[in-house]
């Protein structure tokens, strides 16, 4: 094909105008300013990624877990910085605020709408990935974490040294403990310790001014606001100290599977009335996916009545044949391991060697790397009929990688004081439902179809769930339950999914947010407005 005349000079015209607009770009003179701000430049130069930076790609893309967000169309930070000393930091927000740069914290960038490392405006990412010591004091029972360490490296070097010594936290465990425990945090041990806030004992933070303050000289107000009123509003955790929890040398887990042809409606029809009043020691969750029939091949739905239980098989044995015969638990569904082998049992890798909490990349088979997420809140029994509608969406063949999840209530969470942090989802709730749509690489054509289908079935639960506010769990982050508009910091705008995820607790770290950065610096499409 002739090429169009002229067409020569193309490059060079766009040579001139990437020169001319370069030497205009926020970040060159950002870049200037980090190093006039750092005493040891040559130290801060090795922690800066702009694009020209070979690494640059590695190093955003390491921790970017949900691959929705991975894509050539999502935007892209002007630079990351990776500190490996508070200084860093510092002159990350100095220079930020200074050139008017927007800054996103990443711990371990599991937030499931991006938000640690995309913006619509120029922006800057801190990536705390370097800062992830953790120390263990085995007599005192605490823990100093840094907010860049992921669960696993704590469970592990927790039980490097005691059987006994626990932290209430995740699952999954390559989640970044900054984020988590700035969202509230809940896990298997929720319903006797409750959530990895409650359990927060001091911690190393970053103000607005770059200011190093610590629980007694932030005061009770901001140290409240930050054990679960949601990661990037206030400022940057460097460091949690953590109150270990004592658990049995041996825990027991269990999982028992029934089809809706086994009488997986009914069963978990009762589950509802039961599980919220089991003992403290038990968490029983619910696991709903579709699967093809071994016997007719047609989909159905299968339930998989997964628990844990802080003790031994012969206690658990009785209490639930008491508590649930329906469920017919038998000794050889149960299995008894150390609290640190079952996190990695429920991971369903429980033939992996423990040393796999150490690996920060790992991704978990079970989980699909693309998906969109939702939660709700139950208080009231749902009808087998309400139930089996929400069983016939799963069975859409769209909804074929979907798993939706029911952790139950209770136990510490029905004593805990709404206020008592930012978390207010307690007394009255008999147990939560986290949607997971999630698809696969070679499914991305059905993406849209798929996320079609999780506001669809969100919309059939309206009825059957928590009401005014249809409450939320902000580490469950789902955008479509309302978004500030960047630079409209709003509080009405906010309020409607503030209430959402934080109910009355909402109107006291907008207060918190307005003492601290009232200027909201530290912002994105749900961080807490000053007002
Ligand atoms: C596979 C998977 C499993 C999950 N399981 C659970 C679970 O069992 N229980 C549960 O409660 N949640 C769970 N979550 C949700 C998870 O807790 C949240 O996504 C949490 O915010 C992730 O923390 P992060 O540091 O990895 O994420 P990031 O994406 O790094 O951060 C999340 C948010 O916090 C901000 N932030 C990050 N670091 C800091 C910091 N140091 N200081 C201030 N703000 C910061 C970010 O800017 C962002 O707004 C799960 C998520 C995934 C993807
Ligand atoms: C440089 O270092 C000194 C001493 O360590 C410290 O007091 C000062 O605040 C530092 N300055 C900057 C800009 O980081
Ligand atoms: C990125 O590139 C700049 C400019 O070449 C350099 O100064 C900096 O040290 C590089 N960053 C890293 C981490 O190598
Ligand atoms: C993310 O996207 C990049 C660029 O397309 C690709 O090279 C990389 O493999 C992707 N990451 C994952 C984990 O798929
Ligand atoms: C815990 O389980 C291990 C086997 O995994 C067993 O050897 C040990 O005796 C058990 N401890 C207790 C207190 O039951
Ligand atoms: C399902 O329930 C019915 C009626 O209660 C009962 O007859 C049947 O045995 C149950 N099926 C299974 C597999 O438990
Ligand atoms: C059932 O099997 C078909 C054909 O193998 C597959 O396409 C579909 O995804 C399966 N559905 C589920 C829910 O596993
Ligand atoms: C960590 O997990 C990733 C992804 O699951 C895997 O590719 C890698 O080999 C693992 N690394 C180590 C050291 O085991």
């Amino acid at each position: 094909m002739k090429s169009p005349p002229f067409s020569f000079l193309i490059p060079l015209v766009l040579a001139a105008l990437f020169s001319f607009s370069w030497a205009a770009l926020p970040h060159e003179t950002f870049l200037h300013c980090l190093s006039l701000r750092s005493n040891d430049s040559s130290s801060i130069s090795r922690v800066i990624f702009t694009r020209q930076n070979s690494s640059y790609e590695s190093v955003l893309e390491a921790r970017i877990r949900n691959l929705r967000f991975n894509s050539s169309d999502t935007p892209k930070p002007l630079v990351i910085v990776t500190p490996t000393q508070i200084s860093h930091v510092q002159a990350t927000i100095y220079c930020s605020r200074k050139h008017g740069l927007q800054t996103r914290t990443r711990s371990g960038g599991h937030d499931y709408e991006g938000l640690s490392f995309v913006a619509r405006v120029p922006f800057v990412v801190i990536d705390l990935f370097n800062f992830r010591s953790v120390d263990i004091d085995v007599e005192n029972r605490v823990a100093w974490v840094q907010a860049g360490a992921i669960l696993g490296e704590l469970y592990y070097r927790i039980a490097e040294k005691s059987r006994t010594l626990a932290f209430p936290g995740g699952v999954f465990y390559t989640i970044g403990v900054g984020g988590y425990i700035s969202g509230g945090g809940f896990g298997l041990l929720f319903r006797k310790y409750g959530t990895a806030g409650d359990n927060v004992v001091d911690v190393q933070f970053i103000d607005v001014n770059g200011r190093i303050l610590d629980r007694e000289s932030m005061g009770e107000d901001l140290f409240w606001a930050i054990r679960g009123g949601g990661g990037g509003s206030f400022g940057i955790v460097l460091a949690w100290k953590l109150r270990l929890v004592p658990v049995p040398e041996n825990v027991t887990v269990f999982s028992v599977s029934r089809t809706l042809e086994q009488n997986a409606t009914e069963l978990i029809h009762r589950w509802q009335y039961i599980a919220p009043e089991l003992p403290d020691e038990v968490y029983p969750s619910v696991q709903l996916r579709a699967i093809n029939s071994t016997q007719d091949g047609r989909i159905t739905v299968v339930a998989s009545f997964i628990s844990m239980f802080l003790g031994s098989i012969d206690e658990l044995l009785p209490l639930m044949e008491q508590r649930f015969p329906e469920l017919g638990l038998t000794r050889q569904d149960c299995t008894e391991m150390s609290w640190v082998q079952s996190i990695v049992f429920n991971n369903g890798i429980q033939n992996q060697p423990l040393e796999i909490l150490l690996n920060r990349t790992y991704r978990n088979p079970v989980i699909t790397p693309y998906y969109k997420i939702k939660s709700d809140y139950v208080k009231q029994p749902i009808s087998e009929t309400g139930l089996n509608g929400l069983f016939s969406r799963l069975t859409e063949e769209v909804a074929s990688s979907t798993v939706i999840i029911l952790f139950a209530y209770g136990g510490i969470m029905n004593r805990i004081p709404e206020n008592a942090t930012p978390f207010p989802h307690r007394a009255g709730n008999l147990y939560k439902i986290f949607y997971n749509v999630g698809w696969l690489e070679d499914d991305k054509v059905n993406a849209e179809r798929r996320i079609d289908w999780a506001r669809r079935a969100y919309n059939y639960m309206t009825p059957f769930v928590s009401k005014n506010p249809r409450e939320a769990y902000i580490n469950y982050r789902d955008l479509d339950i309302g978004s500030n508009n960047i630079g409209d910091t709003s509080y009405e705008q906010a309020s409607i999914w503030g209430h959402k995820y934080f109910k009355d607790n909402f109107n006291r770290l907008v207060q918190v947010k307005t003492k601290i950065d009232p200027e909201n610096f530290f912002k994105h499409e749900q961080s807490i407005p000053p007002r």
